[in-house]
């Protein structure tokens, strides 16, 4: 008998197909948003899942879901899943990385680029019909990209992909802020140096933000870091709401003290910060970093070999490809 799956949000039928060939699924082609009391009647008896950011997996759901054995999730970030009460649970966690570091990082440069540019205000305001005179002097005028500085905060896969663009694309000079130093190659590699997180504050011109959220990444970006910035600084977050103190943000684009803000995640998402939404200075796009069609496949492909191989099935059983908590690994196989 086939084990029971669940995958919780909609995705590529083929994919889903694919799960199919190996377990009984339920899935949610109508992309219903569950409460997790509905998340966790959904998961009665079923031992494994695929899911997505909206999905919190915590003790709670774990408790109420004893038969769970592998959460395999869509995405390089996993803050909606509590790692330790998983693995505390014997319950195998999976992610995708590195199918979409590049795609993430263009979108990252973009966001980053129609703020510095105004281009998002720009289009608005042509396609309001305020667009009656041609050419004045300083109509929309932004910030340079090329040749300016480039700050970097959370040096991982995604904040090298972006350095390298910005380093050797637009000729910026790189500078970056992480827990640790990369080694010298991997700096090199990446035309970035480390500077303290004042520096990098102090000297960029566009600061992109890449970290993961925890704990001790939240409002990383507050009312006191923002003062820190130049006045005709951007500020860029692709990493996740909550890195970012939307409110002291959206505060900060109101008076001034930087220029202008593009956020693609944000504090509460898919509510969106009321002061931000009131502001011609930000560019607001709905958490798509990594949203193109190749991309979005991989994720979503990775993931099913995540949750094939964690279930004892397929070419690489019991080796998920990308394993956040490995060492349950060796009990999730035994106990089933
Ligand atoms: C990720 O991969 O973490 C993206 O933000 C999608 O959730």
């Amino acid at each position: 008998m086939r084990v029971p799956v669940l995958v919780t949000r909609a995705s590529f039928p083929d994919i889903v197909d694919r799960l199919r060939t190996n377990f009984d699924v339920t899935d949610n082609p109508d992309d219903t948003i569950w409460t997790q009391p509905e998340l966790i009647a959904r998961l009665q008896g079923k031992v494994g899942a695929m899911t997505a950011g909206s999905d919190r997996i915590d003790a709670t759901l774990l408790d109420a879901c004893p038969q769970l054995r592998a959460v395999c999730n869509i995405g390089v970030g996993y803050n909606n899943i509590d790692v330790d009460a998983c693995t505390a649970r014997g319950v195998i966690v999976t992610n995708t990385p590195d199918v979409l570091t590049d795609t993430t990082a263009d979108f990252g440069f973009a966001l980053m680029m129609a703020t510095a540019r105004r281009i998002a205000e720009s289009e608005h305001y042509l396609r309001g019909g305020l667009w009656t005179k041609t050419g004045r002097y300083d109509m929309f005028v932004g910030g340079d990209v090329h040749g300016s500085t480039l700050g970097i905060l959370g040096m991982g896969r995604i904040g090298q992909a972006i350095a390298r663009r910005g380093a050797f694309g637009f000729n910026m000079r790189v500078i970056y802020h992480n827990r640790s130093q990369l080694p010298a190659h991997v700096e090199e590699s990446c035309g970035a140096h480390y500077v303290d997180k004042a520096t990098l504050l102090r000297e960029s011109d566009h600061l992109i933000v890449v970290v993961p959220y925890s704990a001790s990444s939240h409002h990383t970006i507050g009312a006191a870091e923002l003062k820190q910035m130049k006045s005709s600084a951007t500020l860029t977050n692709i990493a996740r709401g909550g890195v970012v103190d939307d409110a002291a943000l959206a505060e900060a684009l109101k008076e001034g003290s930087i220029a202008a803000a593009g956020l693609d995640v944000f504090e509460g998402e898919p509510v969106v910060h009321r002061a931000l939404l009131a502001q011609k200075n930000v560019v607001l796009t709905p958490h798509i970093g990594s949203a193109s069609v190749s991309t979005r496949r991989a994720m979503a492909s990775l993931c099913a070999d995540n949750l094939i191989a964690a279930l004892g099935c397929g070419p690489t059983a019991g080796k998920p490809p990308t394993p956040v908590n490995p060492q349950v690994l060796s009990g999730a196989l035994e106990e089933r």
